[in-house]
């Protein structure tokens, strides 16, 4: 069901990406967050590590992207960037919003190297076993699984760990988890959380150790899980934002 009388964390991300399908509580709710925390540089800083993600597992050979909570469309997305590096790489997009699954169906899915599902993380053999999933991935090949941004919008009763390990023990070696996640290491989340508790999904930030845990049977690349924008910045003489807000990492299936 769609709510808009709730802010939605997906429409709240769009307003703080600068983007239009947002709803006045979100708005609302966008407002509160970037006067409460950077969120706004948390969004960017998130949506840039990414880019630079995508990049790196396309340009290391993968040609299949699994992005699950994939968001409301904002360009560059994800298949836009991995087809700069290889025009052959299939997109699967998956969001348990019917907003964001609406838009991405209508921005999207225009070929048939990309997917577009409505499909809920809570129930990752039911990501897995989704027709427009199947439709663009093969799992007997290698698979990057972008879980960016959305594993802290999972209580610990709603057994995120559990979803992860599923998702995993379906890919085989050589595929690779793109992961991004709200903290609390540094930066003092009681404000951000305190909005997000009106919003349809809480916020759960969780410790550099509970975030490593999600990377269990993976082996992970340099540099590590690292503040988002420490992870291979583009530019490394840029100034970088104080967001260790986030942490960021990619790490690989090795068997
Ligand atoms: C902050 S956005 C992240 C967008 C994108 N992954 C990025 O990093 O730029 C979070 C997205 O996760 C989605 N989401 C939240 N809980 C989910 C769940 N249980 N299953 C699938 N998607 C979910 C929301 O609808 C929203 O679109």
């Amino acid at each position: 069901m769609i709510e808009t009388g709730r802010p939605h964390s997906a429409r709240i991300y769009d307003y703080l990406l600068g983007g239009k399908d947002n709803y006045r509580v979100d708005q609302q709710a966008g407002d509160e967050l970037v006067a409460a925390a950077q969120e706004r540089a948390v969004a960017r800083a998130n949506r840039a590590f990414l880019e630079r993600a995508v990049r790196h597992v396309v340009g290391a050979g993968l040609r299949q992207v699994l992005d699950i909570g994939t968001g409301l469309p904002h360009s560059p997305n994800v298949h836009e960037v991995a087809l700069e590096v290889a025009p052959d790489v299939r997109v699967a997009y998956v969001d348990n919003d019917p907003i964001v699954t609406a838009h991405a169906d209508a921005l999207l899915r225009s070929s048939d190297l990309i997917g577009v599902a409505l499909a809920d993380l809570r129930d990752p053999q039911g990501v897995l076993e989704h027709p427009q999933v199947r439709q663009v991935i093969d799992f007997d090949r290698p698979v990057a699984l972008v879980l960016t941004s959305v594993l802290h919008f999972l209580t610990d009763a709603q057994e995120p760990q559990r979803a992860v390990a599923t998702l995993r023990d379906a890919l085989p070696a050589g595929s690779c988890l793109v992961l991004s996640h709200a903290t609390d290491d540094a930066a003092d989340c009681r404000a951000a959380q305190a909005v997000y508790a009106t919003a349809t999904t809480p916020l759960t930030p969780r410790s550099h150790p509970e975030i490593e845990k999600f990377l269990d049977g993976f082996e992970l690349l340099p540099p590590g899980l690292v503040p988002a924008p420490s992870w291979r910045p583009d530019t490394p003489a840029t100034p970088r934002p104080a967001t260790t807000a986030i942490y960021a990492a990619i790490a690989r299936k090795a068997t």
